[in-house]
C-alpha cells in the first residue's frame, strides 16, 4: 500500500458558490481551523461567476490537494449545483454549507460526530431550534421564511423546524440512493431531500446561530418564491404531471390573455380582418411566451445575452409550424361559423402541444 489512509477524505463539504470570490480563501482557513484532524475536502461548485471566483479556487487548490473546484457552463441553480457536488464525493460522508461564512464552521464537527455515532441519518444546522438564530433579519423576510417553512410542512413526511437550511450533513451513500429521484429544481436542496426521502430521514436538528455575509452579497433575491413554488408543485403532483409542463402551461395561459388582448384590440378597435388580426397577436404571443418561459420554466438554464436572441429565432421557427396549425385550425373553424372566440382558441390548443414538445428539447435542449 502506498496510499496513506489519511489522504482519502471521510466528509466532503459542498460549497456551491456564485461571485463569492472574496469569500472562499477566508472559508478554507476557517475549515482547516474546525476541523484539525479530520481527513475532509472541500468540493466547490462554481457556475462561471462573472467576478472569477473559479479562477481563485483553482490557484488555492494548486497549494492544497484538498480544494477542488468544479465549474459549470451556461447554467444556474443552487441545488443542482449542490446535487453535482455531493455527487462528485466518495467520502463516507457530505455535507453541503453556503461560502460567505453565515455557516459556522465549528458545527461540522458536531455534525460529523452525531452521524459517526449513528444518531442520525441526517444533521441539519438549524436556525428554528433553541439555541439557533436567524440573525440580523427584517421582519418581513422573517415571516416569508416562517411562512415558507409551514408550507414545506405539506411536503416532509416529518416535522422539521428549519428545512429551508442550506447548512447539513449525511452520509453519502444515503444521498446517492436518493439523488435519482431529487427535484433538482430551485434552492431549497434540503427540503428536496427531505422530502424525497422515504422512509423518512433518522434527522437530527442542531442550533445554528446564522451569521452575517462576510463579503459580497446574496443571490436569492429574484425567483425565490417561483422556484420555491415549482419545487412544492413537483412533490405534490410531479409523478403525475411534469412541472416544467405545467409552468409552460401557466406561461401559455397568461399569452392566451396578451393574444386575446392584441386580437381584440385589432378586430374590435382598429378593424382590422380576423386572419391579419389573428396572425398579429400570435406573433406577439409568441414573443411574450418565450420571454417569460425563459425566465420561469427554465429558470435553471435560461438563455442570455445573444443566445437570447438565437433562442427566440428557434422558439419562432418551432412556433410558426405551430402557428400555422394554429391558424389555420382557427380559420377553418371560423370559415364553417364557429364564434371568432371559440375558433382562436381552438387554433391556440393545437399550436401549444406542439410547441411545448418541440422547444423542450431544442430550443432549451440540456
Ligand atoms: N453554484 C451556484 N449557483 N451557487 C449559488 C447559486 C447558483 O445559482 N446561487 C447562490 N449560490 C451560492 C452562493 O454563492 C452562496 O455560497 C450560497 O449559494 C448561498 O447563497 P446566498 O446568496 O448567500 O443565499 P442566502 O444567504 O440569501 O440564503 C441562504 O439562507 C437560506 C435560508 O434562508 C441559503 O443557505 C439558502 O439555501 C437558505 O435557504
Ligand atoms: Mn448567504
Amino acid at each position: 500500500m502506498t496510499r496513506r489512509a489519511s489522504t482519502v477524505p471521510e466528509l466532503s463539504i459542498v460549497i456551491p458558490t456564485f461571485n463569492e470570490r472574496d469569500n472562499v480563501s477566508e472559508l478554507i482557513a476557517r475549515l482547516e481551523q474546525a476541523l484539525g484532524g479530520i481527513a475532509w475536502e472541500a468540493i466547490f461548485v462554481d457556475d462561471d461567476s462573472p467576478d472569477q471566483t473559479a479562477q481563485v479556487l483553482r490557484s488555492l487548490a494548486q497549494r492544497d490537494p484538498r480544494v477542488r473546484c468544479m465549474r459549470r457552463l451556461r447554467r444556474r441553480g443552487l441545488s443542482s449545483a449542490c446535487i453535482e457536488g455531493m455527487l462528485a464525493s466518495s467520502a463516507t460522508y457530505v455535507a453541503v454549507m453556503d461560502a460567505d461564512l453565515q455557516h459556522d464552521p465549528a458545527l461540522l464537527l458536531s455534525m460529523l460526530t452525531t452521524l459517526r455515532r449513528g444518531q442520525a441519518e441526517l444533521v441539519i444546522g438549524s436556525r428554528y431550534v433553541t439555541g439557533g438564530e436567524v440573525g440580523d433579519w427584517q421582519e418581513q423576510r422573517l415571516a416569508i421564511s416562517k411562512l415558507a417553512t409551514r408550507l414545506a410542512g405539506l411536503v416532509t413526511h416529518q416535522p422539521i423546524a428549519d428545512p429551508m437550511s442550506g447548512y447539513f450533513m449525511l452520509r453519502r451513500e444515503r444521498f446517492e440512493q436518493l439523488a435519482p429521484r431529487l427535484s433538482s429544481m430551485g434552492f431549497k436542496i434540503l427540503l428536496d431531500i427531505v422530502a424525497t426521502a422515504k422512509p423518512p430521514l433518522k434527522t437530527l436538528e442542531l442550533p445554528l446561530v446564522f451569521g452575517k455575509r462576510h463579503a459580497g452579497e446574496s443571490k436569492l433575491t429574484t425567483n425565490v418564491a417561483w422556484e420555491f413554488a415549482l419545487l412544492l408543485a413537483d412533490k405534490l403532483v410531479g409523478r403525475w404531471v411534469p412541472v416544467r409542463f405545467l409552468s409552460f402551461a401557466f406561461v401559455g395561459a397568461l399569452g392566451v390573455a396578451v393574444h386575446f388582448f392584441v386580437l381584440t384590440a385589432l378586430l374590435k378597435g382598429l378593424g382590422v380582418a380576423f386572419l391579419a388580426a389573428q396572425a398579429i397577436a400570435t406573433g406577439t404571443a409568441i414573443v411574450y411566451n418565450y420571454t417569460l418561459n425563459n425566465v420561469l420554466t427554465y429558470v435553471d438554464r435560461p438563455r442570455r445575452g445573444s443566445r437570447w436572441f438565437t433562442g427566440l429565432l428557434s422558439f419562432a421557427a418551432i412556433c410558426s409550424v405551430g402557428a400555422i396549425a394554429n391558424v389555420g385550425v382557427a380559420s377553418f373553424m371560423f370559415e364553417r361559423a364557429s364564434a371568432w372566440q371559440v375558433a382562436a382558441l381552438a387554433g391556440i390548443l393545437v399550436g401549444a402541444v406542439w410547441n411545448f414538445a418541440v422547444s423542450n428539447v431544442y430550443t432549451w435542449r440540456r
